[in-house]
């Protein structure tokens, strides 16, 4: 495996930011192209890569299809780059794979959108206070002024003990990548060129990466692909369905569990299947694989942590490891954010649902992939928005499924397996809306040095 040059590589691909807890997003419109590869060169030195840690702010930069076309890739390097990439997220064919539709379809959303202006770039930027956060967006934008038009500026809210707003801890999976992460344990690792471009990849080839006549220039090498999606939660209906439910306290944060496979203070069903435990030691958070749950008893089948990481579940393959290295060609880095005010302060569900106030508020779900069919689109498709995912009938994901339907089952069902009788959940609502969404690439440095140079 070549080595990593960490260097070459934009930071937020490898590192979460997890001590920078204020971060805000700028999508932007270019005016000047050229204007603008002049402000990209004077800054190069701002964008932060994964060799250092960053301290106090980040800065990371990503583009769009248009957006790299405007600024004069090579039409022969602009060409290699994934077709998904190229048609964007929100054409007619890829809403309908990814649930886009009714009430999540593109027509209707904030930014990204058929009728909302075209976005060429994205900053991201990162920062320890708010304050930080403001001098550094204050700056960028006033800097940017004359060469683009600011299309939104999506800020985020950390929330309570690294929660999202239904009330629960994220952030707790993803990928080891070999030769980047420390603790791989076989199973939960990658190979890097299922996030990086031009690296070695699961199936032990190169991934591809768009590069220049004569392969000359690396253009595609050590970049990622970049899903963002604007994701708003109904936080009240969630919990408000659960009551509805008509049980216990207790008893409407195991339903609640059970939809998202874990508790809400993180503690695995797979580990802790009947009670949350009062702490969750992280060393074990991640220290199961369903191989000894095959029929969901702990942890339901459709529960939203299962069918986004099936981990060890048989998938009607011959094995255990099969199972395993078949799930891993379809994983995701999420480096997603909530934004909007909580429901309360600390995310209590009896609060959550006597609590009244109609804020918009969800998560700007972010994550890296090497190949947006294979792995973004895959899990959306046909784990998140299938209802007959592995055995089930009528069940889609219990947070993130699209009710009512568009076409062919209603897909609002929840089945809870357990002995004597399995439970079901009927008729769930729909709690969470897209609301924008967009697919960009994030370039290693070598590359923006190309971008900057480029004057076809
Ligand atoms: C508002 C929308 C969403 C909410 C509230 C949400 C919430 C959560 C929570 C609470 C966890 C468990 C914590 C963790 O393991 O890190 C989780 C895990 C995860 N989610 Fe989501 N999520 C949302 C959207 C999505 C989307 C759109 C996808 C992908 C299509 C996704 C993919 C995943 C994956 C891959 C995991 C880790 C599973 C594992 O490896 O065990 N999520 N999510």
């Amino acid at each position: 495996m070549q080595p990593i040059n960490f260097s070459n590589i934009q930071s937020l691909i490898l590192y979460a930011y997890k001590d920078l807890h204020h971060a805000a997003y700028l999508m932007l419109h270019i005016e000047h192209p050229d204007l603008f590869k002049q402000w990209l060169d004077d800054n190069i030195g701002n964008i932060t890569t994964s060799n250092t840690r960053a301290k106090s702010v980040a800065l990371n930069i990503a583009f769009t299809a248009p957006g790299l076309h405007k600024l004069n890739l090579s039409q022969h390097t602009y060409q290699q780059f994934s077709r998904e990439f190229k048609e964007g997220i929100a054409t007619n064919k890829r809403s309908q794979l990814l649930g886009d539709e009714g009430n999540n379809a593109p027509e209707g959303w904030n930014w990204g959108g058929p009728s909302t202006p075209d976005i060429d770039v994205l900053l991201l930027c990162y920062a320890d206070s708010g304050a930080a956060l403001e001098a550094q967006m204050s700056h960028i934008t006033s800097e940017l002024e004359a060469y683009t038009t600011q299309i939104q500026q999506l800020n985020t809210q950390a929330l309570f003990d690294r929660k999202e707003h239904f009330g629960f801890k994220d952030g707790l999976a993803q990928p080891n990548i070999a030769g980047v992460h420390s603790k791989a344990e076989e199973s939960n690792s990658l190979a890097p060129g299922e996030l990086l471009l031009g690296q070695e990849s699961g199936y032990g080839t190169t991934t591809p990466f768009p590069h220049g006549e004569n392969n000359f220039s690396d253009f595609g090498k050590d970049g990622s692909y970049l899903v963002f999606r604007q994701l708003e939660q109904d936080v009240k209906r969630f919990w408000q369905y659960l009551d509805q439910q008509n049980t216990e306290e207790d008893n409407k944060i195991y339903l609640a569990a059970k939809m998202v496979g874990r508790w809400p203070n993180g503690a695995p069903l797979s580990l802790f299947p009947t009670k949350e435990p009062d702490h969750l030691n992280p060393a074990i958070a991640n220290n199961f694989d369903y191989s000894d749950d095959p029929q969901g008893n702990h942890c339901p089948m459709a529960s939203h942590i299962r069918r986004t990481n099936p981990r060890a579940t048989d998938l009607g393959l011959s094995d255990k490891k099969d199972n395993i290295a078949s799930v891993n060609h379809h994983r995701i880095m999420r480096r997603g954010r909530p934004y909007g005010k909580p429901l309360h302060k600390y995310l209590s569900p009896t609060a959550m649902m006597k609590a009244d106030d109609t804020e918009p508020r969800g998560l700007h779900f972010l994550c890296f992939n090497a190949d947006l069919a294979r792995q973004f689109e895959f899990i959306q498709q046909t784990w998140v928005n299938n209802e007959k995912f592995n055995g089930l009938y009528n069940d889609l994901d219990p947070l993130l499924g699209s009710r009512p339907k568009e076409r062919g089952p209603s897909g609002d069902d929840f089945t809870i397996p357990q002995k004597p009788m399995r439970h079901k959940l009927k008729s769930i609502p729909q709690f969470v809306t897209t609301k924008g969404g967009a697919y960009f690439f994030m370039p290693s440095i070598s590359a923006l040095k190309q971008l900057i140079n480029s004057n076809e």
